[in-house]
This record gives structure tokens, C-alpha cells and sequence, in this order.
């Protein structure tokens, strides 16, 4: 398979794109000139932020990111003829391209989205989540029987760390048989205190749901480079952990490009002056 070219991102032109009527353009560039490792895109429900989030997606070429063609939410997928999206990219320091929704190519980009979050951290039943907690259960195991370390200890251990960066407890992640003395293999991802089990990860709360699937998709997904948006990191985080969230991804991903769309003003303040964007005050909107 061959890989996906990994770009950072210098800015983005939207003009005729949903709610975004007149031209929208936002420089992400640090006073030297190289695109910033976070940016941060604040304002008004309604005033563009997702859409922004999305028109990039569609201009790098991922619209199966945005959702899926047989999704009821299809629309989104859609650049109607009259919009026009512009983002500006380099690889690797070499001169800037210019990539638009009309050639698209895809790119090394990773979405966290919003409105899908009641599925996407949902408890027990939520695919993305089961997909992610299967994969590292049957890794685990799997190694556990070729008498390797395996994949999936690194990724626990790496899980983990943004764990302890907002926990800061004795608690952990790891898999386990769920009963030890069955004849069956069944294992499951528990939470974990010592060797105490306290309860399955289904029973975890939002926000912790919402922290181990942003941190297991990075480093199960090897996110080393390119760029990852986030629409509302925060979601069901308390502002203590709202206020850690740079650490995590910073952490987890230190040569990736975030870009985030937010309500929390923890985030913003957080953000230097020229990597954060008020949509209040960049464009027309109703507000
Ligand atoms: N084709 C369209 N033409 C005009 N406006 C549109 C169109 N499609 C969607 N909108 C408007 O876009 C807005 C939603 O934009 P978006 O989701 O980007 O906002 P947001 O800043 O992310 O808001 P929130 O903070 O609530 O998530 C809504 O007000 C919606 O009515
Ligand atoms: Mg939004």
C-alpha cells in the first residue's frame, strides 16, 4: 500500500462553503513563517468551525473522513460547485502546493469528530470503540501466545502515559482474561488499580472514553506526522483536563499539526496569539 504524502498545513481560503458566504482565510503561520504545531479555531455555534474542520478535509482528499457515502449525513461529503476551498501545504520544509477540492490528492490527514462523538465514545456497543479495545485485546493475546512482547504492551504503555497526564493516579488500562478460569480466552480492556480490577472500560465515563479513544487512534495509527483535527477536544472534560489537553497530544505526537476547533476558553488561552482564530471576527456571520 502506499502511504499517503504527510502535509502541514500554512492556511486556508473558503469562499461559497455552507454557512461561509464571503471568502474565509486563515493564515496558520507562525510570525517565521512555518505552519504552527497547534492551532486553535474558536466562535459562535453556527459560525463555521466544523465546516472549516471539514473543508480541509475535503480539499486534502479524505471526504470518507468527513462520513461515509451511505451515511444519512452523506451532504457533508459534498463541495457544491460554487464553493471554492484552497488549502496551502508542504512536505517536509519543501515549497508550499496549493490543493483545492477540485484535484484532490489524498493526504496523511486524521479526524476526531464532533457530531459523531455519541458513537464514536459511546459505551459498550459503539463500534469505533470496540474496534479499537478488540484490536488491542486480540494483540495482546496473540503475542501473550507466541511468547512476544508485542504490540499492544507498547501501545498500553504509550495509552497510558496521556492517561497518567490527566488522571495522575494509580490507575491503568491493560487487558485481561475477563475469567481467569474458564476454558475460554475471552479478554477484555480493564481499568485498573495495581492488580485490582475496578470495571471494564465500558463502564468508564465520557471524558475518560473520550481520552483513550484520541489517544489510542494516535498511537495505534502511529500519528507521528501530518496533521490531526480535533472538533471540540473538550467534549465531557472538566476544565482541569481541558487544561491538559495540549500536554496529551503534545505528548503523544510531538511533529503533528493539530488543528482545533473549540468552545473552551481554557484551550484558547492556552493557544499563541497568531495560531488561534475567532470566526466571530474573521467573517460575516450572523452573530
Ligand atoms: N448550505 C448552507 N448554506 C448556508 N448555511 C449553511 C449551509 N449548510 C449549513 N449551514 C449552516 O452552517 C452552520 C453550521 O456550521 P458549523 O457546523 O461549521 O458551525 P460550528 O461553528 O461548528 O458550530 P458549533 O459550535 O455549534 O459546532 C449552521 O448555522 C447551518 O445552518
Ligand atoms: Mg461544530
Amino acid at each position: 500500500m502506499i502511504k499517503a504524502r504527510a502535509p502541514k498545513i500554512h492556511g486556508i481560503t473558503v469562499k461559497s462553503f455552507r454557512e461561509i458566504r464571503d471568502e474565509l482565510t486563515l493564515d496558520f503561520r507562525t510570525p517565521v513563517g512555518t505552519p504552527a504545531n497547534m492551532v486553535v479555531i474558536a466562535g459562535p455555534n453556527g459560525s463555521g468551525k466544523t465546516s472549516v474542520l471539514e473543508a480541509i478535509l475535503l480539499a486534502l482528499g479524505q471526504p470518507d473522513k468527513v462520513d461515509k457515502p451511505s451515511s444519512r449525513l452523506a451532504w457533508r461529503r459534498v463541495v457544491p460547485q460554487e464553493t471554492t476551498i484552497s488549502v496551502d501545504v508542504s512536505f517536509d520544509g519543501d515549497p508550499v502546493e496549493r490543493h483545492s477540492s477540485l484535484v484532490p490528492e489524498p493526504l496523511e490527514i486524521e479526524y476526531f469528530s464532533s457530531w459523531q462523538a455519541p458513537d464514536f465514545v459511546g459505551v459498550g456497543t459503539s463500534q469505533s470503540q470496540g474496534r479499537l479495545k478488540q484490536r488491542i485485546s486480540d494483540e495482546k493475546i496473540r503475542a501473550a501466545f507466541c511468547g512476544e512482547a508485542g504490540r499492544a504492551s507498547q501501545w498500553l504503555s504509550r495509552i497510558n502515559e496521556a492517561w497518567q497526564i490527566l488522571r495522575h493516579d494509580d490507575t491503568r488500562l491493560d487487558v485481561q482474561l475477563v475469567d481467569p478460569n474458564a476454558d475460554d480466552l475471552l479478554a477484555d480492556l480493564f481499568l485498573l488499580r495495581g492488580d485490582e480490577r475496578i470495571c471494564s472500560i465500558d463502564r468508564l465515563g465520557q471524558g475518560e472514553l473520550r481520552l483513550f479513544t484520541i489517544a489510542a487512534t494516535v498511537v495505534m495509527k502511529e500519528l507521528t506526522t501530518g496533521v490531526v483535527l480535533i472538533d471540540e477536544p473538550e467534549l465531557h472534560f472538566h476544565p482541569e483536563w481541558q487544561g491538559g489537553i495540549f500536554s496529551v497530544l503534545r505528548h503523544l505526537a510531538p511533529d503533528v499539526q493539530f488543528i482545533i476547533a473549540t468552545h473552551s476558553d481554557i484551550i484558547w488561552d492556552r493557544a499563541p496569539e497568531y495560531a488561534r482564530f475567532n470566526l466571530k471576527n474573521t467573517h460575516h456571520c450572523a452573530f
